[in-house]
């Protein structure tokens, strides 16, 4: 078997709307390919369904299953008058942004629904709840302080020994981009111990747990 993403499901991952450059998506496959048979894969932060294409065609190979949590409504920076809003993903009957519709419609094109399963609430309530030792982990939710912070807090001790934490949009330049990633998430998981960081591309930073279990705190 190939490392490399299928054809059709590159091309899926292509079409779909949102924020994972084509080679951070191929480190994303790469590194659910080698831990999806240790257990299932967690991203939070799925928007439209880009980066849970990549991990669902690691499922798809290898078996497995991914969660992709959201609560579908927009980070900050989604919303109308920033940077990154698209009046394409807002309920027009409420006002607010709604990109589970369009998730659905790239994970049913894409014949991942089998491998690619949607959370649909609050990280930090779902985290709460949370149990489950995790072989990967993709933090790519909320980029401010808060969510950050909460994201941290909720959910990277789920990642079990040897598992992976992958978080998006780490800049350690503030020229290059927003620092809650790289302050709150990025920075206290190597202070905490238990990471290693083991693969970098772009701005997608890849730790290894080596140090303790999943559910041991940090
Ligand atoms: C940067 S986008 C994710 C991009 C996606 N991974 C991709 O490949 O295109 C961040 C997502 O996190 C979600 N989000 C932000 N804060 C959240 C929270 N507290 N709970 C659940 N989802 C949240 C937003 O709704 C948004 O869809």
């Amino acid at each position: 078997m190939t490392d490399t993403m299928p054809s059709d499901l590159l091309d899926h991952a292509r079409a779909a709307k949102g924020f994972m450059p084509e080679d951070e998506g191929a480190l994303l496959h790469r590194i659910a390919l080698e831990r999806l048979t240790h257990g299932p894969v967690l991203e939070v932060g799925t928007y439209c369904g880009k980066s849970a294409i990549y991990l669902g065609a690691a499922a798809r190979q290898v078996g497995g299953t991914v969660f992709t949590v959201d609560h579908h409504r927009g980070s900050e920076e989604n919303q109308a008058g920033w940077e990154h809003h698209d009046t394409s993903v807002v309920d027009p009957e409420l006002g607010l942004m709604d990109t589970l519709g369009q998730f659905r419609k790239n994970i049913a094109r894409a014949g991942l629904e089998e491998q690619v399963v949607a959370v649909v609430g609050q990280s930090t309530t779902v985290a709460a709840h949370w149990r489950t030792p995790l072989s990967l982990l993709f933090i790519d939710g909320g980029h401010g302080e808060e969510p950050a912070r909460a994201d941290f807090a909720g959910w990277a001790h789920w990642v079990e020994a040897g598992g992976y934490l992958a978080i998006h949009d780490v800049f350690p330049d503030p020229a290059d981009g927003g620092r809650p990633p790289y302050e709150l998430i990025y920075l206290p998981a190597l202070a905490s111990g238990a990471f290693t960081e083991v693969a970098v591309t772009g701005s997608l930073r890849v730790l290894q747990r080596t140090q303790g279990s999943a559910g041991d705190r940090l």
